[in-house]
C-alpha cells in the first residue's frame, strides 16, 4: 500500500489558506502555487541516496555527502501541473522535464489524453508527477499508467489538494506509488470538484475564468 504524506507544516498550511479563498487572484494564486510546491520537494527527496565525497574546505579536507543514483524527472500533468514545475525546479535545477496533457470530461469525470512526450531516458529517472488536484483521482491514476507503459518504475504524486475518493484510487491503481499532499479534504461534491477545495485550478492558475 503506498504511504500517503499530508503536510501540517505551518507555512504551507498558511499559504495554502490563502489560495482556497476566492478573492486571490491569479499572480498571488501562481506565486504560491510554486512556493508550496519548493517546500514540498524537501520531504518528498527525503530518502535520495547520498555517497561520500571528499571535498577540501578552506581549512581542511574533510568527507561530505552528495546525492548518489537516480535521477529526477518532474511530470505535470496539464494544465493546472504546469504552476508545479518551476516550484520544484527551484531546489532541484538539473531534473527534466516531461508533460502529459489530459483533460477531466466534464459529463464523464473521465480522463481524456491529448500529449504525451516524457524524456527518452525516463525509464532511468525517479518521476515526480505533479498536478494540484487529486479530485476522483482518474486523471493521476492514468498519468501514471501512461508513465508505467515507458517503463519507469520509480514514480512518486505530489498534489496540492487532494479528496479521499482520489487517494483511494491512486492506492487501488497504483499501490506502488506514494502520495505527498499539502491538504486532505473532505470529500467531492456532485460535479466532483473538491469541498472545500479551491475551485478549479486550472483556471485559477490561468485565469480562464
Ligand atoms: C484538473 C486537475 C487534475 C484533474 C483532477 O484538471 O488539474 O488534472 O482535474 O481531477 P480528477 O482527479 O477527477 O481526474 P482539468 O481536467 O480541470 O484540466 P486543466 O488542468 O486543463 O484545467
Ligand atoms: N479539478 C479542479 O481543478 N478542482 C477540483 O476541485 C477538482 C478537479
Amino acid at each position: 500500500m503506498s504511504k500517503v504524506v499530508v503536510f501540517n507544516h505551518p507555512l504551507i498550511q498558511h499559504k495554502l489558506s490563502i489560495m482556497r479563498d476566492k478573492n486571490t487572484g491569479v499572480k498571488e494564486f501562481r506565486e504560491l502555487l510554486e512556493e508550496i510546491s519548493t517546500l514540498m520537494v524537501f520531504e518528498v527527496t527525503r530518502d535520495l541516496e547520498l555517497e561520500d565525497v571528499e571535498v577540501e574546505t578552506p581549512i581542511c579536507t574533510c568527507t561530505c555527502k552528495k546525492l548518489a543514483g537516480r535521477k529526477l524527472a518532474i511530470v505535470p500533468i496539464l494544465r493546472a501541473g504546469l504552476g508545479m514545475v518551476d516550484g520544484v525546479l527551484n531546489i532541484i535545477p538539473a531534473a527534466k522535464v516531461g508533460h502529459i496533457g489530459l483533460y477531466r470530461d466534464p459529463q464523464t469525470l473521465e480522463p481524456v489524453e491529448y500529449y504525451c512526450k516524457l524524456p527518452a531516458d525516463s525509464n532511468e529517472r525517479d518521476i515526480l508527477v505533479v498536478d494540484p488536484m487529486l479530485a476522483t483521482g482518474g486523471s493521476a491514476s492514468a498519468a501514471i499508467t501512461f508513465i508505467k507503459q515507458r517503463g519507469c518504475s520509480h514514480i512518486r504524486l505530489l498534489n496540492l489538494i487532494a479528496a479521499p475518493e482520489g487517494i483511494k484510487r491512486i492506492q487501488e491503481d497504483h499501490p506502488d506509488v506514494d502520495i505527498f499532499v499539502a491538504g486532505l479534504d473532505e470529500k467531492l461534491n456532485e460535479h466532483g470538484y473538491i469541498v472545500p477545495g479551491l475551485g478549479d485550478a486550472g483556471d485559477r492558475l490561468f485565469g480562464t475564468k
